[in-house]
């Protein structure tokens, strides 16, 4: 019946219901589950599982390459089938679930997770659940439109689920590239000096004998969630643009600037949709997400060719690339994460990568994942592989958030995610803060002046000022450090009176 789709005969039979799959789990069991930003997740297994959760004990520890889509953490964790989740979720029910301490997320950077395992030895993974195209005559594996984990998960599992989906065009074979690293000590380096260079497999091979069950799907991807750009996402990029475009004129870049790095969220995909307004030309990007202002790239001719993880995008630009698969096949491969934001390649190349922040303070240390401090918003993701290793660590976010009662830039950060060390830029609407070269103190006069909002600034001013006379080299007044978060717990605000709000 899918003889395009499971090319060697002898795993016809392995053929079931998911309903079916769901009964090789048992309580306690690692599973690696195909997805990364929502794409290429599976779409049957979770439901199934979820209803089995629904029926008898069974917890597992689950981990993805990063969050899926089609709302199957939220169902997977409100089933209780979720002990333990890693490394990247982006999911409303699953967060509430993790910071009411009913779930366990552990958070890593995203080119770890796979190196983990590989220490472990054997094979960690209990089961691996992987989305495919089809399964090539020779056992190979034709991952859809994201690789995530999926090849390290195949290569460390006791046994394979493959979830075959039919909505995905078999034109995507080929677009991938699976490389895994050797074992330790004797690896060698990654070979990648060019962001299009392919180093691998178009296929994730797999012995045969593994796969325990495959599973019929026709269900697409989630669409993306990006947020169009507006006034302000608008007013970043423009900072950003104009940046890089000094850069240039100062000769430290030209004008094809240098592998860029664009994180998930509104504004980071705001400034992608800036550069294509702006003069750089053949420009190429060493990332971990395609966003739809890559595509917007590629087609207006500023991108020459994108290396990617996964491709997230809106219905219609999903629609546009895979209608337009063979003229793109040529412009953009999905990798491993491993190798996608692997801290060698990220130094060797030169990236320039561009992060969202939650907040920063007035040194540059930045947090990107924990609201007030204590909360998980969505993880680490890949802004701590790219930020440390990258030619210029680039952080970007409004200057305000909730209508006005929370500054964006504070006088000390209530979570570090990235230290002052990895960040070189800082940029809200306001204005852009170049940090490099300075001091502790040269950095806070710069980004209170070109960060902080208007409304925050004076406030902001004064309590450096009162912190320098106490001195130190990274001046703060600890027992006010942290106010600004205590003022909105308490009032809702971080304003002083919180009736002067916008
Ligand atoms: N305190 C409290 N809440 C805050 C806040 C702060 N300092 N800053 C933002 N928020 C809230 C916003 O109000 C918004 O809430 P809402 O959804 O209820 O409206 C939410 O957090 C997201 O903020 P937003 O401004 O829309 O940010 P974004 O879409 O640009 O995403 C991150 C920003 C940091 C959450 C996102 O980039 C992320 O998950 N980063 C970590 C992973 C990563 O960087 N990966 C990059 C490699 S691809």
């Amino acid at each position: 019946m899918f003889k395009d789709r499971i090319r060697l005969a002898s795993l016809e039979q392995k053929v079931m219901t998911a309903g079916q799959a769901a009964r090789l789990f048992s309580d306690g069991m690692t599973v690696g589950m195909s997805g990364f930003t929502r794409a290429g997740d599976c779409k049957a297994m979770p439901v199934a599982l979820a209803e089995r959760a629904k029926q008898e004990t069974l917890r597992i520890n689950l981990l993805t390459g990063a969050s899926l889509g089609n709302g199957s953490d939220g169902l997977m964790a409100e089933a209780g089938l979720l002990a333990k989740r890693s490394p990247f979720q982006v999911d409303s029910t699953l967060r509430k679930k993790i910071n009411a301490g009913e779930v366990l997320f552990c958070d890593y950077h995203l080119s770890q997770p796979a190196e983990q395992l590989r220490a472990q030895g054997g094979r960690p993974v209990d089961i691996a659940v992987i989305e495919a195209v089809a399964i090539t005559e020779d056992g190979g594996i034709v991952p859809t439109t994201s690789v995530g984990n999926s090849a390290n998960f195949v290569a460390q599992a006791k046994q394979v689920i493959v979830e075959i989906n039919l909505s995905m065009p078999v034109a995507l074979e080929g677009l991938h590239d699976i490389y895994i690293p050797e074992d330790r000590p004797n690896r060698q380096p990654i070979p990648i000096t060019e962001v299009s260079e392919r180093i691998g497999q178009t296929t994730i091979k797999v012995d045969p004998e593994r796969i325990a069950a495959i599973v019929i799907t026709d269900a697409p991807d989630s669409p993306s969630t990006a947020t169009p750009p507006d006034a302000e996402t608008n007013a970043i990029a423009a900072h950003v643009v104009q940046f890089l475009q000094g850069e240039v004129e100062a000769g430290r870049l030209t004008e094809e600037l240098l592998p860029l790095q664009v994180g998930i969220g509104s504004i980071a995909n705001a400034v992608t949709y800036g550069l294509a307004e702006s003069s750089f030309k053949n420009l190429s990007m060493y990332s971990e997400v395609l966003q739809d202002s890559a595509v917007a790239l590629l087609d207006s001719g500023h991108l020459r060719f994108a290396s990617a993880s996964s491709v997230t995008l809106t219905a219609p630009v999903m629609n546009k690339f895979m209608d337009n698969l063979e003229r793109y096949r040529h412009q953009v491969v999905l990798r491993p994460q491993e190798i996608s934001n692997h801290p060698e390649l990220v130094r060797r190349l030169g990236i320039i990568a561009i992060n969202a922040a939650l907040e920063f303070d007035i040194y540059g240390n930045v947090n990107s994942t924990h609201v007030s401090g204590t909360h998980m918003m969505n993880g680490i993701g890949g802004s701590g592989d790219f930020a440390r290793n990258a030619h210029l660590s680039i952080f970007v976010t409004k200057s305000l958030a909730k209508g006005g009662d929370i500054s964006r830039v504070v006088p000390m950060v209530s979570h570090v995610d990235h230290c002052e060390h990895d960040v070189d830029v800082l940029v809200t609407e306001c204005g852009l803060a170049d940090l490099r070269g300075l001091a502790p103190r040269e950095r806070a006069v710069k980004i209170i002046e070109n960060c902080v909002h208007p409304d925050f600034r004076e406030t902001m001013a004064s309590y450096f000022e009162r912190a320098c006379q106490r001195g130190g080299h990274t001046p703060h007044l600890l027992e006010e450090a942290l106010s600004w978060h205590l003022r909105y717990e308490q009032t809702g605000s971080m304003r002083e009176t919180a009736d002067a709000a916008v």
